[in-house]
Protein backbone atom coordinates (compact mmCIF):
# COMPACT_ATOMS: atom_id res chain seq x y z
CA UNK A 1 0.00 0.00 0.00
CA UNK A 2 1.39 3.53 -1.18
CA UNK A 3 -0.04 6.60 0.20
CA UNK A 4 0.50 10.26 -0.36
CA UNK A 5 0.55 12.59 2.38
CA UNK A 6 0.12 16.21 0.78
CA UNK A 7 1.35 19.24 3.60
CA UNK A 8 3.34 16.54 5.54
CA UNK A 9 5.49 19.23 6.42
CA UNK A 10 2.70 20.96 8.15
CA UNK A 11 1.13 20.35 11.81
CA UNK A 12 -1.31 17.58 11.08
CA UNK A 13 0.03 15.77 8.22
CA UNK A 14 3.56 15.53 10.28
CA UNK A 15 1.40 14.12 13.11
CA UNK A 16 -0.42 11.60 10.65
CA UNK A 17 3.05 10.35 8.63
CA UNK A 18 4.11 9.62 12.19
CA UNK A 19 0.79 8.01 13.07
CA UNK A 20 0.60 5.66 10.20
CA UNK A 21 4.39 4.71 10.07
CA UNK A 22 4.01 3.50 13.82
CA UNK A 23 0.34 1.57 12.72
CA UNK A 24 1.63 0.52 9.69
CA UNK A 25 5.35 -0.34 9.18
CA UNK A 26 4.38 -2.40 5.73
CA UNK A 27 3.35 0.63 4.73
CA UNK A 28 4.65 3.51 1.94
CA UNK A 29 4.76 6.92 2.53
CA UNK A 30 5.35 9.52 0.32
CA UNK A 31 4.94 13.47 1.61
CA UNK A 32 4.74 16.14 -1.13
CA UNK A 33 5.05 19.39 0.23
CA UNK A 34 5.69 22.64 -1.01
CA UNK A 35 7.38 24.04 2.21
CA UNK A 36 5.29 27.02 2.52
CA UNK A 37 6.36 29.35 5.86
CA UNK A 38 3.91 26.49 7.35
CA UNK A 39 6.31 23.70 5.98
CA UNK A 40 9.20 22.14 8.36
CA UNK A 41 11.09 19.85 7.00
CA UNK A 42 13.41 19.23 10.40
CA UNK A 43 9.49 18.39 11.71
CA UNK A 44 10.25 15.11 9.73
CA UNK A 45 13.90 14.68 10.66
CA UNK A 46 13.09 11.22 12.48
CA UNK A 47 11.50 9.97 9.63
CA UNK A 48 13.46 11.19 6.63
CA UNK A 49 16.07 7.87 6.91
CA UNK A 50 12.89 5.25 7.10
CA UNK A 51 13.53 2.94 3.76
CA UNK A 52 9.30 3.24 3.54
CA UNK A 53 9.52 7.23 3.59
CA UNK A 54 9.82 9.42 0.83
CA UNK A 55 9.67 13.45 1.10
CA UNK A 56 9.10 15.49 -2.00
CA UNK A 57 9.19 18.96 -2.11
CA UNK A 58 6.17 19.98 -4.51
CA UNK A 59 3.52 22.72 -4.85
CA UNK A 60 0.06 20.65 -5.27
CA UNK A 61 -1.05 23.17 -8.22
CA UNK A 62 1.90 22.00 -10.51
CA UNK A 63 0.39 19.71 -12.76
CA UNK A 64 3.16 17.99 -14.41
CA UNK A 65 4.85 17.58 -11.49
CA UNK A 66 1.59 16.15 -9.59
CA UNK A 67 1.27 13.72 -12.81
CA UNK A 68 5.17 13.14 -12.59
CA UNK A 69 4.93 11.36 -8.98
CA UNK A 70 1.77 9.66 -9.77
CA UNK A 71 3.41 8.17 -12.73
CA UNK A 72 6.33 7.07 -10.34
CA UNK A 73 4.84 5.88 -7.07
CA UNK A 74 0.89 4.55 -8.10
CA UNK A 75 -0.12 5.68 -4.88
CA UNK A 76 -3.62 3.41 -3.48
CA UNK A 77 -4.94 6.72 -1.39
CA UNK A 78 -4.03 10.36 -1.28
CA UNK A 79 -4.72 11.87 1.60
CA UNK A 80 -4.57 16.10 0.65
CA UNK A 81 -3.76 17.74 4.27
CA UNK A 82 -1.89 20.78 1.77
CA UNK A 83 -3.40 24.16 2.38
CA UNK A 84 -3.35 27.46 3.45
CA UNK A 85 -4.29 26.62 6.78
CA UNK A 86 -4.69 30.26 8.71
CA UNK A 87 -7.79 32.70 8.74
CA UNK A 88 -5.68 35.94 9.99
CA UNK A 89 -3.58 35.37 6.47
CA UNK A 90 -6.20 34.77 4.50
CA UNK A 91 -8.44 38.14 5.06
CA UNK A 92 -4.19 39.70 4.54
CA UNK A 93 -4.55 38.46 0.81
CA UNK A 94 -6.98 35.70 -0.38
CA UNK A 95 -5.47 34.69 -3.24
CA UNK A 96 -2.88 32.08 -2.13
CA UNK A 97 -5.84 30.26 -0.80
CA UNK A 98 -8.09 29.92 -3.78
CA UNK A 99 -4.63 28.57 -5.97
CA UNK A 100 -3.47 25.95 -3.32
CA UNK A 101 -7.08 25.09 -1.48
CA UNK A 102 -9.19 24.50 -4.46
CA UNK A 103 -6.96 24.31 -7.45
CA UNK A 104 -4.57 22.65 -5.89
CA UNK A 105 -6.88 19.92 -4.91
CA UNK A 106 -8.37 19.67 -8.64
CA UNK A 107 -4.80 19.01 -9.38
CA UNK A 108 -4.13 16.14 -7.40
CA UNK A 109 -7.94 14.62 -8.01
CA UNK A 110 -6.89 14.87 -12.22
CA UNK A 111 -4.33 12.67 -11.41
CA UNK A 112 -6.31 10.10 -8.81
CA UNK A 113 -8.31 10.21 -11.87
CA UNK A 114 -5.92 9.81 -14.80
CA UNK A 115 -3.77 7.21 -12.63
CA UNK A 116 -6.50 5.49 -10.26
CA UNK A 117 -6.73 5.65 -7.07
CA UNK A 118 -8.22 3.17 -4.28
CA UNK A 119 -9.47 6.51 -2.23
CA UNK A 120 -8.96 10.19 -2.12
CA UNK A 121 -9.22 11.33 1.12
CA UNK A 122 -10.01 15.66 1.37
CA UNK A 123 -8.96 17.03 5.15
CA UNK A 124 -11.53 19.50 5.85
CA UNK A 125 -12.89 21.85 8.55
CA UNK A 126 -15.34 22.28 10.52
CA UNK A 127 -15.59 26.27 9.76
CA UNK A 128 -17.08 25.23 6.05
CA UNK A 129 -20.36 25.17 8.08
CA UNK A 130 -19.67 28.85 9.89
CA UNK A 131 -20.63 29.98 12.73
CA UNK A 132 -23.28 28.81 15.91
CA UNK A 133 -24.77 31.45 18.36
CA UNK A 134 -23.19 31.67 21.93
CA UNK A 135 -26.80 31.57 23.09
CA UNK A 136 -27.52 28.36 21.45
CA UNK A 137 -25.70 25.72 22.92
CA UNK A 138 -27.77 23.06 22.18
CA UNK A 139 -26.57 23.61 18.37
CA UNK A 140 -24.01 21.19 17.09
CA UNK A 141 -22.89 20.74 13.25
CA UNK A 142 -24.20 17.68 11.43
CA UNK A 143 -22.70 16.81 7.80
CA UNK A 144 -26.03 18.32 6.20
CA UNK A 145 -25.32 21.50 7.85
CA UNK A 146 -25.75 23.81 5.13
CA UNK A 147 -22.04 25.64 4.30
CA UNK A 148 -22.09 28.84 5.30
CA UNK A 149 -18.39 30.60 5.40
CA UNK A 150 -17.30 33.40 7.01
CA UNK A 151 -13.34 33.77 5.54
CA UNK A 152 -11.77 33.15 2.52
CA UNK A 153 -9.91 30.60 4.35
CA UNK A 154 -13.16 28.73 5.47
CA UNK A 155 -14.60 30.13 1.67
CA UNK A 156 -11.85 28.12 0.07
CA UNK A 157 -12.15 25.07 1.74
CA UNK A 158 -15.77 24.46 1.26
CA UNK A 159 -15.16 25.00 -2.33
CA UNK A 160 -13.18 23.05 -2.31
CA UNK A 161 -15.19 20.64 -0.81
CA UNK A 162 -17.54 20.96 -3.18
CA UNK A 163 -15.87 20.18 -5.87
CA UNK A 164 -14.36 16.67 -4.13
CA UNK A 165 -17.95 15.91 -3.92
CA UNK A 166 -18.81 16.55 -7.74
CA UNK A 167 -15.58 14.51 -8.92
CA UNK A 168 -17.66 11.47 -6.84
CA UNK A 169 -21.17 12.08 -8.82
CA UNK A 170 -19.65 13.36 -12.01
CA UNK A 171 -16.39 11.21 -12.54
CA UNK A 172 -16.84 8.16 -9.74
CA UNK A 173 -14.26 9.42 -8.07
CA UNK A 174 -13.72 6.97 -4.55
CA UNK A 175 -13.57 9.71 -2.31
CA UNK A 176 -14.16 11.18 1.40
CA UNK A 177 -14.21 14.38 3.16
CA UNK A 178 -13.21 14.69 7.35
CA UNK A 179 -14.29 17.99 8.69
CA UNK A 180 -13.18 18.11 11.99
CA UNK A 181 -12.58 20.60 14.27
CA UNK A 182 -9.73 22.55 15.48
CA UNK A 183 -6.56 20.51 16.14
CA UNK A 184 -3.90 20.95 19.43
CA UNK A 185 -0.73 19.37 20.38
CA UNK A 186 3.49 18.92 18.79
CA UNK A 187 4.46 20.95 15.73
CA UNK A 188 1.30 22.90 15.71
CA UNK A 189 2.50 26.85 13.96
CA UNK A 190 3.37 29.33 16.33
CA UNK A 191 0.73 31.65 14.85
CA UNK A 192 -2.05 29.52 16.03
CA UNK A 193 -3.76 30.31 19.37
CA UNK A 194 -2.44 27.79 21.45
CA UNK A 195 1.31 27.66 20.59
CA UNK A 196 1.39 31.45 20.45
CA UNK A 197 0.01 31.90 23.73
CA UNK A 198 2.80 29.24 25.43
CA UNK A 199 5.57 30.67 23.56
CA UNK A 200 4.77 34.53 24.67
CA UNK A 201 4.17 33.03 28.34
CA UNK A 202 7.55 32.25 28.26
CA UNK A 203 8.74 34.99 27.00
CA UNK A 204 6.64 36.86 29.48
CA UNK A 205 4.89 39.10 26.30
CA UNK A 206 1.55 40.17 25.74
CA UNK A 207 -0.73 37.55 25.17
CA UNK A 208 -3.10 38.87 22.67
CA UNK A 209 -6.73 38.21 23.05
CA UNK A 210 -9.02 39.21 19.96
CA UNK A 211 -12.01 40.72 21.16
CA UNK A 212 -13.57 39.92 24.76
CA UNK A 213 -12.23 36.15 24.34
CA UNK A 214 -15.46 34.27 24.52
CA UNK A 215 -14.68 33.19 20.75
CA UNK A 216 -15.64 28.94 21.54
CA UNK A 217 -13.75 26.48 19.53
CA UNK A 218 -14.04 22.72 20.26
CA UNK A 219 -10.62 21.28 20.78
CA UNK A 220 -9.49 18.12 19.36
CA UNK A 221 -6.04 16.25 20.64
CA UNK A 222 -4.02 16.08 17.01
CA UNK A 223 -3.65 12.09 17.33
CA UNK A 224 -7.49 11.87 17.46
CA UNK A 225 -7.83 13.76 14.26
CA UNK A 226 -5.25 11.14 12.70
CA UNK A 227 -6.86 8.25 14.06
CA UNK A 228 -10.45 9.01 12.45
CA UNK A 229 -8.75 9.78 9.10
CA UNK A 230 -6.94 6.30 9.60
CA UNK A 231 -10.72 4.59 9.75
CA UNK A 232 -11.99 6.91 7.33
CA UNK A 233 -9.72 6.10 4.16
CA UNK A 234 -9.55 2.57 5.33
CA UNK A 235 -13.70 2.18 6.57
CA UNK A 236 -15.51 4.66 5.52
CA UNK A 237 -18.07 5.20 2.96
CA UNK A 238 -17.18 6.59 -0.72
CA UNK A 239 -18.55 10.01 -1.22
CA UNK A 240 -19.20 10.41 2.23
CA UNK A 241 -18.53 13.46 5.06
CA UNK A 242 -17.50 12.37 8.08
CA UNK A 243 -17.32 15.52 10.76
CA UNK A 244 -14.88 14.89 13.58
CA UNK A 245 -14.81 16.42 17.17
CA UNK A 246 -14.71 15.84 20.91
CA UNK A 247 -17.07 17.79 22.29
CA UNK A 248 -14.39 19.89 24.32
CA UNK A 249 -15.48 22.92 23.56
CA UNK A 250 -13.61 26.17 25.20
CA UNK A 251 -13.40 29.38 25.60
CA UNK A 252 -10.31 31.21 24.32
CA UNK A 253 -9.54 33.17 27.12
CA UNK A 254 -10.21 30.10 29.57
CA UNK A 255 -7.45 28.29 27.37
CA UNK A 256 -5.50 31.54 27.92
CA UNK A 257 -5.58 31.62 31.36
CA UNK A 258 -4.91 28.01 31.35
CA UNK A 259 -1.73 28.40 29.87
CA UNK A 260 -0.80 30.91 32.08
CA UNK A 261 -1.89 28.82 35.39
CA UNK A 262 0.15 26.01 34.23
CA UNK A 263 3.30 27.99 33.28
CA UNK A 264 3.30 30.23 36.06
CA UNK A 265 2.80 33.44 34.67
CA UNK A 266 0.64 36.51 35.29
CA UNK A 267 -2.85 37.16 33.67
CA UNK A 268 -1.85 40.96 33.15
CA UNK A 269 -0.06 39.05 30.56
CA UNK A 270 -3.38 39.21 28.03
CA UNK A 271 -4.06 42.17 26.25
CA UNK A 272 -7.32 42.66 24.00
CA UNK A 273 -6.71 43.61 20.61
CA UNK A 274 -9.32 44.57 17.94
CA UNK A 275 -10.96 41.53 17.15
CA UNK A 276 -10.72 39.58 13.96
CA UNK A 277 -12.59 40.78 11.11
CA UNK A 278 -15.61 38.24 10.82
CA UNK A 279 -14.77 36.20 13.82
CA UNK A 280 -16.35 33.16 13.98
CA UNK A 281 -18.29 32.92 17.56
CA UNK A 282 -18.54 29.31 18.22
CA UNK A 283 -18.05 25.99 16.76
CA UNK A 284 -19.04 22.62 18.11
CA UNK A 285 -19.10 19.68 16.32
CA UNK A 286 -22.10 16.48 16.38
CA UNK A 287 -19.59 13.45 15.73
CA UNK A 288 -22.47 10.90 15.94
CA UNK A 289 -21.96 9.90 12.69
CA UNK A 290 -17.72 8.66 12.78
CA UNK A 291 -18.95 7.16 16.12
CA UNK A 292 -21.84 5.25 14.98
CA UNK A 293 -20.21 4.00 11.58
CA UNK A 294 -17.06 3.70 12.50
CA UNK A 295 -16.82 3.13 16.28
CA UNK A 296 -14.45 6.64 16.14
CA UNK A 297 -14.30 8.49 19.55
CA UNK A 298 -11.69 10.53 21.10
CA UNK A 299 -9.28 9.71 23.51
CA UNK A 300 -7.50 12.39 24.64
CA UNK A 301 -9.57 14.60 27.40
CA UNK A 302 -8.64 18.50 27.06
CA UNK A 303 -7.45 18.41 30.57
CA UNK A 304 -4.67 15.60 29.36
CA UNK A 305 -3.82 17.26 25.89
CA UNK A 306 -2.79 20.53 26.98
CA UNK A 307 -0.74 19.64 29.57
CA UNK A 308 0.76 17.43 27.31
CA UNK A 309 0.69 19.52 24.37
CA UNK A 310 2.69 22.99 27.22
CA UNK A 311 5.22 19.87 28.19
CA UNK A 312 6.09 19.24 24.70
CA UNK A 313 6.66 23.05 23.91
CA UNK A 314 8.57 23.27 26.74
CA UNK A 315 10.64 20.31 25.75
CA UNK A 316 11.16 21.39 22.17
CA UNK A 317 12.52 24.71 22.42
CA UNK A 318 14.42 23.90 19.29
CA UNK A 319 11.88 23.23 16.65
CA UNK A 320 9.63 26.65 17.70
CA UNK A 321 12.77 28.57 18.20
CA UNK A 322 14.36 28.25 15.08
CA UNK A 323 10.44 29.38 13.73
CA UNK A 324 10.01 32.04 15.45
CA UNK A 325 13.35 33.84 14.25
CA UNK A 326 12.56 33.43 10.75
CA UNK A 327 10.08 35.01 7.86
CA UNK A 328 7.39 34.82 10.97
CA UNK A 329 9.03 37.50 13.05
CA UNK A 330 7.94 39.76 9.87
CA UNK A 331 4.45 38.47 9.53
CA UNK A 332 3.90 39.12 13.46
CA UNK A 333 5.22 42.84 13.23
CA UNK A 334 2.78 42.87 10.12
CA UNK A 335 -0.21 41.35 12.07
CA UNK A 336 0.29 42.93 15.57
CA UNK A 337 1.87 45.77 15.07
CA UNK A 338 -0.58 48.32 15.04
CA UNK A 339 -3.04 46.15 16.42
CA UNK A 340 -3.09 46.89 20.49
P1 LIG B 1 -0.35 23.75 8.35
O1 LIG B 1 -0.46 25.16 7.85
O2 LIG B 1 0.39 23.49 9.61
O3 LIG B 1 0.35 22.85 7.22
C1 LIG B 1 0.04 22.98 5.87
C2 LIG B 1 1.13 22.26 5.07
O4 LIG B 1 0.76 22.33 3.68
C3 LIG B 1 2.52 22.90 5.19
O5 LIG B 1 3.49 21.90 5.37
C4 LIG B 1 2.71 23.61 3.86
O6 LIG B 1 4.07 23.69 3.45
C5 LIG B 1 1.90 22.71 2.93
N1 LIG B 1 1.43 23.41 1.72
C6 LIG B 1 0.81 24.62 1.66
N2 LIG B 1 0.56 24.95 0.38
C7 LIG B 1 1.02 23.91 -0.39
C8 LIG B 1 1.02 23.65 -1.78
N3 LIG B 1 0.52 24.53 -2.65
N4 LIG B 1 1.53 22.48 -2.21
C9 LIG B 1 2.06 21.58 -1.33
N5 LIG B 1 2.11 21.79 0.00
C10 LIG B 1 1.57 22.94 0.47
O7 LIG B 1 -1.84 23.21 8.41
P2 LIG B 1 -2.51 22.16 9.42
O8 LIG B 1 -2.98 22.89 10.61
O9 LIG B 1 -1.62 20.99 9.58
O10 LIG B 1 -3.80 21.75 8.58
C11 LIG B 1 -3.74 20.68 7.66
C12 LIG B 1 -5.09 20.52 6.99
O11 LIG B 1 -6.09 20.29 7.98
C13 LIG B 1 -5.55 21.75 6.22
O12 LIG B 1 -6.16 21.32 5.03
C14 LIG B 1 -6.55 22.43 7.14
O13 LIG B 1 -7.52 23.12 6.39
C15 LIG B 1 -7.15 21.23 7.85
N6 LIG B 1 -7.65 21.47 9.22
C16 LIG B 1 -6.85 22.05 10.15
C17 LIG B 1 -7.34 22.22 11.45
C18 LIG B 1 -6.47 22.82 12.54
O14 LIG B 1 -6.96 23.03 13.65
N7 LIG B 1 -5.17 23.08 12.31
C19 LIG B 1 -8.63 21.81 11.77
C20 LIG B 1 -9.42 21.22 10.77
C21 LIG B 1 -8.91 21.05 9.51
P1 LIG C 1 -6.70 30.06 15.42
O1 LIG C 1 -5.71 29.24 16.18
O2 LIG C 1 -6.20 31.04 14.41
O3 LIG C 1 -7.73 29.03 14.76
P2 LIG C 1 -9.16 29.32 14.00
O4 LIG C 1 -9.26 30.75 13.69
O5 LIG C 1 -9.00 28.48 12.77
O6 LIG C 1 -10.21 28.82 14.92
O7 LIG C 1 -7.59 30.87 16.45
C1 LIG C 1 -8.36 30.20 17.44
C2 LIG C 1 -9.17 31.24 18.18
O8 LIG C 1 -8.26 32.09 18.90
C3 LIG C 1 -9.94 32.17 17.26
O9 LIG C 1 -11.19 32.48 17.88
C4 LIG C 1 -9.09 33.42 17.16
C5 LIG C 1 -8.42 33.47 18.53
N1 LIG C 1 -7.07 34.07 18.56
C6 LIG C 1 -6.77 35.09 19.48
O10 LIG C 1 -7.62 35.52 20.27
N2 LIG C 1 -5.50 35.59 19.49
C7 LIG C 1 -4.52 35.18 18.63
O11 LIG C 1 -3.40 35.72 18.67
C8 LIG C 1 -4.84 34.11 17.71
C9 LIG C 1 -3.80 33.60 16.75
C10 LIG C 1 -6.12 33.59 17.71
Amino acid sequence: MTIIVTGGAGFIGSNFIFHMLRQYPDYRIVCLDKLTYAGNLSTLKGVMDAPNFRFVRLDICDREGVNALFEEEHPDIVVNFAAESHVDRSIEDPSVFLQTNIIGTSVLMDACRKYGIRRYHQVSTDEVYGDLPLDRPDLFFTETTPLHTSSPYSSSKAGADLLVLAYHRTFGLPVSISRCSNNYGPYHFPEKLIPLMIINALADKPLPVYGTGENVRDWLYVEDHCRAIDLIIHKGREGEVYNVGGHNEMRNIDIVKLICKTLGKPESLITYVADRKGHDMRYAIDPTKIHTELGWLPETKFCDGIQKTIEWYLTHRDWWQEIVSGEYRNYYARMYGDRT
